[in-house]
């Protein structure tokens, strides 16, 4: 199968993002979704002197695409080939922690999406692959071709938001065994018939759904935000760029719960959950990109972003004699210890 790969990746919502990361020379950031670096090198760039990147990504050519870019900072990266949800046990092992700010650029990144073999595009013909990290067992193929109808009709409404997820799910089971995406484009476009006035691709939503399953995007979103917080010094920012409804519901639930002090249901009298905010929000209201932006690159154009940082909790506590921070985290057994947390932004330290 031609492995023809598409040059570059542009990143999104670049300005905002650095922005949002409040970047400074001499600060530790991680970025979860290396990608081709196109992030990752700006940060580098604007932490000159003294800044450390570490860079994380679940697909070894992502890895080594961003090697090569990233080789002006080789002093100055740890690049490691892993999925973000084993954010905290990374960092454990490279001790790397407290951070100033972690960054997650979700999703997949025109390389993959463009790379004929990789089976993300209806656009190209390949086997119905869909892994970021290939060494992992579970393929597109698995499930479209193993899965029983009401398991494949859950998958495409639940992670593609289709509404006729019944009936495709249906055409597919009759049309097994189905090999490249090039056949499941075509089944799902005889299940749905033309729809002369939608702007998307019939199959779009249900390549998605299938990439969401396959690499069990948003359970590992969930689980690597509470990673993060926990991972950020005061005044560390946490910022997180979607591109789809069910990954930014996700990432606003979690930056406004872990922005409020009490989150228990309106209806009780009392606080009775005491939960204390971790987190206070960076932007309000979502970031998306300019129509600038978006006519340069479309695929920006479901691009939001959102950003928090890290303020004082409970666990953490002041050595007023030294004036400094610690945060109680975990050693490499998980014995909780104190961390030291540097003074990131003064508004913290002070308040
Ligand atoms: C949108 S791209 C990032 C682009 C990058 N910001 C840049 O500027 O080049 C998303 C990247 O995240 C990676 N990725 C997605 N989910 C991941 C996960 N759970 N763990 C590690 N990497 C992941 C993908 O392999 C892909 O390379």
């Amino acid at each position: 199968m031609n492995q023809h790969v598409s040059a570059t990746h542009t990143p999104v919502l670049l300005e905002e993002a650095m922005k949002a990361l409040a970047v400074q020379p001499g600060g530790r950031y991680i970025d979860c979704t290396l990608g081709n670096g196109g992030h990752a090198a700006a940060i580098l760039k604007q932490s000159s002197p003294g800044g450390q990147l570490l860079g994380i990504d679940a697909d070894p050519s992502a890895i080594e695409n961003a090697r090569q870019r990233l080789a002006e900072w080789a002093g100055a990266t740890q690049l490691v080939n892993d999925n973000f949800v084993n954010l905290q046990s990374i960092c454990l092992k490279y001790d790397f922690q407290p951070v100033h700010g972690i960054l997650l650029d979700l999703g997949l990144s025109s390389m993959q999406l463009d790379t004929e073999g990789r089976g993300f595009s209806f656009r190209n013909d390949a086997p119905l692959d869909m892994r970021f990290d290939p060494q992992q067992t579970i393929t597109a193929a698995d499930i479209v071709n193993r899965y029983g109808e009401t398991e494949l009709a859950d998958i495409i409404r639940n992670y593609g938001e289709e509404i006729n997820s019944q009936r495709i799910a249906r055409c597919i089971i009759d049309a097994r065994p189905l090999k490249s995406t090039r056949q499941l484009a075509q089944v799902v476009e005889r299940a749905l018939g033309s729809r002369k006035n939608s702007k998307i691709h019939p199959a779009t939503r249900t390549f998605q759904a299938l990439r969401i399953a396959v690499n069990h995007e948003l359970e590992n979103l969930e689980a690597t935000l509470k990673q993060a917080v926990s991972l950020l010094g005061f005044g560390g920012r946490l910022v997180v760029i979607s591109y789809h409804s069910l990954e930014d519901r996700i990432v606003k639930q979690f930056l406004h719960r872990e922005s409020r002090d009490c989150i228990c249901p309106p209806t009780t009298p009392e606080c009775i959950c005491q939960h204390t905010a971790s987190l206070q929000l960076v932007n309000k209201k979502v970031i998306k990109p300019s129509a600038e932006e978006i006519a340069r690159n479309p695929r920006s154009r479901s691009a939001r972003l959102r950003a928090a940082e890290r303020v004082f909790v409970n666990d953490d506590y002041r050595d007023a004699s030294e004036g400094l921070c610690f945060a109680i985290g975990k050693n490499e057994n998980g014995w909780r210890r104190p961390l030291l947390l540097e003074r990131l932004r003064t508004t913290f330290w002070a308040s």
